[in-house]
């Protein structure tokens, strides 16, 4: 191993912004809403949809989403059930540093393992992460099968396929847990909004204030 990269080497260094700067700056808490749930529930759609709402409202956040995230940072992981979880290590340190950069965080992954989630926690901070289920059935997710991966999956194209071949472990105490078969997008996205409202308004309002003073 290059000796210069080796950990024993390696010296954290201070950053001289602080992170109440960047809250004011950017007149938002960071956080880290975590959405898991099987394939087809509905996690990127209301993930997009609540990014661009953010946005809208004049949020600086951004969307880690699985498929976009697996052609890249993850494109060398497969869905062993260990690949699954250095999947979401990486994915959960990525979220921490867009956190410390100040930025709302929506994530969209299947996540199907409760000793993962616990560890993306662990790694962001139990402050700043809040877990939403998408709670969407299986038959729901299977009768819609937007990727066609249910039909592959059954037919034995497809190995370990959450729901199918390998295992979803439902979240024991989810912040929020949304069934995107009885509500619809515009309902979930005021219930999401609820959860983000503690970040997103406290410090607007306090800028606000500041700024007539
Ligand atoms: N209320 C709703 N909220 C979200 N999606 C909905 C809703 N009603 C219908 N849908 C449809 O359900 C499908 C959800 O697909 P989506 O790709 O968002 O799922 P996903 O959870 O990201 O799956 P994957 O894990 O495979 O990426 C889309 O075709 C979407 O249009
Ligand atoms: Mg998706």
């Amino acid at each position: 191993m290059n000796q210069n990269t080796s950990a024993g080497n390696l010296v954290w260094q201070a950053a001289s912004v602080t992170p109440e700067a960047r809250v004011q700056l950017l007149r938002q808490r960071p956080v880290t809403l975590w959405m898991t749930g099987l394939s087809g529930a509905g996690k990127s759609t209301l993930a997009f949809a609540l990014e661009k709402r953010l946005i809208e409202l004049g949020h600086a956040c951004f969307v880690l989403d699985g498929d976009n995230v697996r052609h890249g940072l993850n494109a060398d992981l497969g869905f062993s059930p260990e690949a699954r979880t250095e999947n979401i290590r990486r994915i959960a340190e990525v979220a921490k540093l867009m956190n410390a950069a100040g930025l709302i965080v929506i994530t969209s992954f299947i996540s199907p393992y409760c000793e993962d989630r616990h560890m993306a926690r662990e790694l962001i901070g139990v402050e700043k992460f809040r877990e939403i289920h998408i709670s969407t059935t299986l038959k729901s997710c299977e009768q819609r099968d937007p990727k066609g991966l249910y039909q592959k999956a059954r037919a034995g194209l497809i190995n370990e396929f959450t729901g199918v071949s390998a295992p979803y472990e439902v979240p024991e105490d989810p912040c929020l847990s949304l069934d995107t078969s009885e509500l619809q997008v515009e309902q979930c996205l005021h219930f999401l909004l609820g959860v983000l409202r503690p970040f997103i308004n406290e410090t607007a309002g306090q800028q606000t204030a500041k700024g007539r003073a």
